[in-house]
């Protein structure tokens, strides 16, 4: 039988199948430059996710794109993206790499080492924010839209403001990482939900990382939240992969032992939502 989304053979797509997705991915040649940024994704596990749910050549959105994992992903897959990142030292990072990066043999490595006859990178990204740069794309433009948005509000975990290195548009109202409180987070979401709806082609689909954090003393399932959210614009939740990368594992963290139960939250929901 034809296979109308991907280039995997059938076991290849099986294995892709399992709700627990435990990777391996230490640090690319790029890493040095994006780790600024403070919530990068493995571009090795962007070309993962980009290859099950396209095809080579097709184009893919992230409209939450950083410093570019999605994109980078895009290049070792043999796919194109167009990123939206509203922070302009994401999009100049990105930028610096692909002036001084090449894919070869399934890696990025410097634009020297890859010699003359290496491609230049097809992925672009622009600045600005995703709402507002979305609404002026035709609808069914994207063959997959594939983010990590931001899952911070402006009060974090704790209920204190946070002081984290990768909230640095911290006055502004458009970022979705600066909403109040995740209510107003999810009104960003649905807004956002709309937009990918109309773009995407029929039958294919929206890909989201997104963390489940600890808030005010209690879980909050973020993962659930967002993916009943997108329901309600039209979007089938299809499942969700439960991703972790024992490579960059950090320590846990020792929270109220002897005293109660609070999670060291390692893992990370890849929401799977079908334009149907
Ligand atoms: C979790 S990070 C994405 C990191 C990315 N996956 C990478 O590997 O670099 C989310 C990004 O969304 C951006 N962002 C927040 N609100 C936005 C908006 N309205 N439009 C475009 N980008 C936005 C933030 O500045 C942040 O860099």
């Amino acid at each position: 039988m034809e296979n109308r989304l991907n280039e995997l053979n059938g076991s290849q797509w099986l294995y892709w199948t399992n709700s627990i997705y435990e990777t391996f991915f230490p640090p690319d040649r790029t890493h040095f430059l994006r780790k600024k940024h403070g919530a990068i994704k493995p571009p090795q596990l962007m070309a993962e996710i980009i290859s099950f749910f396209t095809k080579s050549g097709e184009l893919i959105l992230d409209p939450f794109a950083g410093v570019g994992g999605t994109l980078l992903g895009a290049e070792l897959a043999g796919r194109r993206a167009l990123g939206i990142e509203l922070n302009p030292e994401w999009v100049e990072i990105y930028q610096k790499i692909a002036a001084g990066y090449r894919e070869f043999k399934g890696e990025l490595i410097p634009a020297v080492e890859a010699g003359e006859n290496a491609r230049r990178f097809a992925s672009k990204m622009i600045c600005g924010d995703c709402l507002a740069i979305l609404k002026g794309f035709a609808p069914q433009t994207f063959a997959a839209i594939i983010t990590d948005p931001p899952y911070g509000c402006k009060h974090g975990s704790t209920g204190f403001k946070r002081e984290t290195n990768f909230n640095m548009n911290s006055e502004d109202e458009r970022d979705f990482g600066n909403c109040e409180d995740y209510d107003a987070f999810l009104v960003k979401i649905e807004a956002f939900g709309r937009e990918a709806y109309r773009l995407l082609m029929p039958d294919r689909y929206l890909v989201l990382l997104v963390g489940d954090r600890y808030y005010h003393g209690e879980y909050l399932p973020l993962g659930y939240l967002v993916a009943e959210t997108l329901r309600k614009t039209g979007f089938k939740w299809k499942g969700t992969r439960i991703w972790w990368n024992k490579a960059t594992q950090r320590r846990l963290k020792p929270y109220a032992i002897n005293t109660c139960f609070i999670p060291n939250i390692t893992h990370q929901n890849i929401l799977i939502m079908r334009k149907e």
